[in-house]
C-alpha cells in the first residue's frame, strides 16, 4: 500500500481522457484501487479518480458520510428523502453515467487536485451510473444529489474535466478560507459545505 502523489490542476494528465480497463481482476489494477483508498483516506476527500493519482485508466472511489447524506440540494427537495443515503466506499470501473431528467441543482464542491478552491457548479439531480466492480460484480444504481453531484464530478475526471470547467459564474470560485462565510450563508439552498471530491 502506499500513499500516492494527487496532480493539480494544470498537469496534463488531468485535462487528458483516460483509457478504459480491459481487465478489472488484474493484480495491478486492484493494486492501484488500493493505493487510491488509502490516498483517498490520508487527504482526507471523499471521491478520487485515478487520473488525479497519475493513472491515466477509468477508476473512480468514492463514498458519500453520514454527515454529508442529509444535505438537500436547490430545486431536489422532493427528492430529499431518497437521496439521504450514506453511500459505502465504492469502486467503480469503465463507469457509464446517464443523466435523468434535465433538472440541475447548484452545490459547491472542492477538488483535491484543485487544493484550497471552492466553487459553485451545476450537476444533475438525478442520475443512474453503472460499471464494473474489482470482482467483476457489476454496480447499476440510481443516485440522487449529493451522491449524484459526487458521481457526476469523479467521472468527469475520467474525460479530462475539472469542476471549475463546469461553472456558469466564476465569481463564484475562490479560496476557501475566503468564501466559507458565503458558503455557510448560503448553505440552506446550495446544499452543504464543499467536499474534497
Ligand atoms: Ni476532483
Amino acid at each position: 500500500m502506499a500513499i500516492l502523489k494527487i496532480a493539480r490542476m494544470g498537469h496534463p494528465i488531468l485535462s487528458r481522457p483516460a483509457e478504459p480497463v480491459d481487465n478489472p481482476g488484474d493484480p495491478e489494477i486492484h493494486r492501484l484501487i488500493r493505493d487510491m483508498i488509502e490516498t483517498m483516506a490520508d487527504a482526507p476527500g471523499i471521491g478520487l479518480a485515478a487520473p488525479q493519482v497519475h493513472v491515466p485508466r477509468r477508476v473512480v472511489i468514492f463514498h458519500v458520510p453520514a454527515d454529508r447524506a442529509e444535505d438537500g440540494e436547490e430545486g431536489a427537495e422532493e427528492a430529499a428523502d431518497e437521496a439521504d443515503e450514506e453511500v459505502p466506499l465504492t469502486i467503480l470501473i469503465n463507469p457509464v453515467v446517464e443523466r435523468l431528467g434535465d433538472e440541475m441543482a447548484l452545490g459547491w464542491e472542492g477538488c483535491l487536485s484543485v487544493p484550497g478552491l471552492t466553487g459553485l457548479v451545476p450537476r444533475f439531480t438525478r442520475i443512474r451510473y453503472s460499471g464494473q466492480g474489482p470482482n467483476r460484480d457489476s454496480i447499476d444504481r440510481i443516485a440522487e444529489g449529493f451522491h449524484a453531484r459526487v458521481v457526476q464530478h469523479e467521472c468527469d475526471h475520467l474525460d479530462g474535466v475539472l469542476f471549475p470547467m463546469r461553472m456558469r459564474d466564476l465569481s463564484q470560485l475562490g479560496f476557501l478560507e475566503e468564501m466559507r462565510l458565503r458558503v455557510d450563508a448560503e448553505r440552506e439552498p446550495e446544499g452543504g459545505p464543499p467536499s474534497e471530491l
